[in-house]
């Protein structure tokens, strides 16, 4: 057995400890808006679903250098973005946002996506993406060296592309949406190995 404790390691090593323990992660490909008006592209795996009532997202968006990330920034400035899921079939899209790009380069170009239009929030949707969730910032948090921005944000409006299937109590099956998650390092997963499990009735 192998005991580690984290404040023994560097900061990378801690990083890739983090990123390899807790598997598979969604990925939020996050649309933002500068106040230069270039679309930003950015995907995002320090992300997750917190609370449903209102609906709040977290992501964790890290400085680079000292300096915040373009998303980071964008969100503080306007208070607004967009969650797009991301499928097997904008995998490699999602990798091509993750570059280091200037802040007047944008993504969208660089990777070839789609835009159209949100209806609350200034930061256009990803066409391709199976969702994409409009938000609102709910609360910026800032976290540990880096810093990190923790950034809270409550959907606003939800929009499903026409090939996703949901059903009259709002329950996506998650073969119509053919979702990746992030591993460790380069690794990513599909969610092509679904099985079942019923919670058990415990009590009355
Ligand atoms: C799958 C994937 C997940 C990522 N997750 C995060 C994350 O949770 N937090 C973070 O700060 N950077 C993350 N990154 C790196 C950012 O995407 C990268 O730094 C990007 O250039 C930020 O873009 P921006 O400056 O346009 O915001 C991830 C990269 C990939 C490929």
């Amino acid at each position: 057995m192998k005991h580690i404790d984290p404040s023994e390691l560097s900061s990378r090593e801690r990083y890739r400890l983090m990123i390899s323990s807790i598997i598979p992660r969604p990925i939020a490909l996050v649309t933002s808006i500068g106040k230069n008006g270039v679309v930003n592209a950015a995907p995002f795996s320090y992300f997750n679903g917190v609370t449903s009532s209102p609906p709040i997202i977290s992501i964790s968006v890290g400085y680079r250098k000292g300096t915040a990330k373009d998303t980071g920034r964008n969100i503080r400035e306007t208070g607004e973005f967009v969650v797009n899921i991301v499928s097997q079939d904008i995998a490699e899209k999602m990798n091509i946002a993750s570059g280091d790009y200037p802040p007047e380069i944008s993504e969208i170009t660089e990777a070839n996506l789609n835009v159209i239009p949100s209806e609350l929030v200034s930061p256009p949707r990803l066409a391709e993406s199976p969702i994409q969730m409009e938000c609102k910032l709910y609360k910026l948090i800032e976290i540990g060296e880096g810093p990190n921005d923790l950034i809270l944000g409550e959907v606003m409006r939800w929009h499903l592309n026409t090939d996703v299937k949901i059903d009259d109590r709002y329950h996506i099956d998650p073969a119509s949406l053919d979702v990746i998650g992030r591993l460790g390092g380069p690794q990513y997963c599909t969610t092509n190995d679904v099985f079942e499990m019923v919670r058990p009735k415990v009590g009355g």
